[in-house]
């Protein structure tokens, strides 16, 4: 891999997309050269990088040539067509959508659990899920320790994890409520504003959501942990940015609170924020914007033997999209 790559950001003016340019820049990549794309209705808008202004290009097949790295989060069809086509113009992708997250071919990475993984691409590496990668974060480090069983999850979802329009729509919404206007809606099915809404991603068969089984399908893939077994209700709730998830974890070794908090200290990438008495725990409005996850609320679980309970937020925008990809541009170099 070239020392100084030509990076390319796929969906450049997206939700994710800006907060990717934002996180090269933020940590340092030797970017030798940035090209920004989108779709045909962005060209010629124009973002910053390192204080320069550069230009948005339109998204054609034609895109990839000299480019060394593509950060794809521009949706899954996109990543579908276009992700194939720059891979063969010999450009590593790192695609934040779902499309090839299960391929057998694909590494699905977070970088604090398993790097190494990286190394078996063949052109495309896949961005987990936001959820899934911030409930590793603290849950990785505790399988270590006492090797994980299964999970029962429900999940407290940012609107931003839907991407631009869905914060205008939570915005709007507020506005409407105060003024006493009708409310409108575009991109949820319901109400966002001071509601919350048990349905993130379209429904299976099972009744679960597909979203709801990324947990425990990647998961498995992530922590090259065949059994793992998770139980998650998703939820969007009215915040704009970082998810939190309520965890409750069964073990296959007795755990403490001692050696749990132990398994943390050690853990990259995760602080914490755990003492009630003082009214301190993981708080959404506390980690939007921060790179690190906060872990808190941790109790030994009272319905399962060897289990505990714990509330992790994080910025899903960043952990769980721009930030990890950028990790596993750098795990490239
Ligand atoms: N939001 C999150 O927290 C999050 C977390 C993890 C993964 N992801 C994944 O990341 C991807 C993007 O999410 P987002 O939240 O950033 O969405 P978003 O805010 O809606 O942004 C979508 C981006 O895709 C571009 N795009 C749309 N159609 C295109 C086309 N035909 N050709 C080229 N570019 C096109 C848009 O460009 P225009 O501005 O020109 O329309 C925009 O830059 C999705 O796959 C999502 O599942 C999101």
């Amino acid at each position: 891999m070239n020392k100084t790559p030509h990076v390319a950001v796929v969906g450049a003016t997206g939700a994710v997309g800006i907060e990717m340019i934002k996180t090269l820049e933020k940590r340092h990549f030797p970017v030798g050269k940035l090209t920004l794309l989108a779709s045909a209705r962005s060209v010629g808008k124009k973002l910053k990088f390192k204080g320069q202004d550069v230009t948005v290009q339109e998204l054609t097949k034609d895109s990839f040539a000299g480019i060394d790295i593509a950060l794809f989060s521009a949706g899954g069809s996109i990543s579908k067509e276009f992700a194939p086509i720059a891979a063969k113009a010999g450009c590593v992708v790192v695609d934040n959508s779902s499309a090839f997250r299960m391929d057998a071919d694909v590494p699905l990475v977070v970088p604090e659990v398993n790097a190494s993984d990286v190394k078996k691409h063949k052109g495309i590496i896949a961005n987990p899920n936001c959820t899934t990668a911030i409930t590793l974060m603290a849950l990785y480090p505790l399988h270590q320790a006492f090797t994980v069983k299964r999970i029962f999850a429900s999940s407290y979802q940012a609107v931003s994890g839907t991407g631009a329009k869905a914060l205008e729509e939570l915005e709007r919404q507020v506005e409407q409520i105060v003024n006493k206007q009708p409310v409108t809606k575009e991109v949820y099915p319901h109400q966002i504003a001071f509601n919350v809404l048990p349905h993130v991603d379209s429904f299976l068969p099972s009744g679960y959501t597909k979203e709801e089984m990324k947990m425990e399908n990647e998961g498995r893939k992530i922590m090259h942990h065949p059994k793992f077994k998770a139980s998650v209700t998703c939820v969007r709730v009215p915040v704009f940015r970082a998810h939190s998830v309520a965890v409750s974890a069964e073990f296959e070794k007795p755990v403490t609170l001692e050696a749990a908090r132990k398994a943390f200290a050690n853990a990259k990438g995760l602080d914490v924020v755990d003492d009630p008495s003082s009214k301190r725990y993981p708080l959404a409005l506390d980690v939007a914007g921060k790179d690190n996850c906060a872990v808190g609320r941790l109790r030994l679980d009272c319905a399962m033997d060897n289990g505990l309970a714990f509330w992790i937020a994080g910025d899903q925008l960043l952990k769980g999209a721009a930030l990890n990809a950028v990790q596993i541009a750098e795990c490239l170099l």
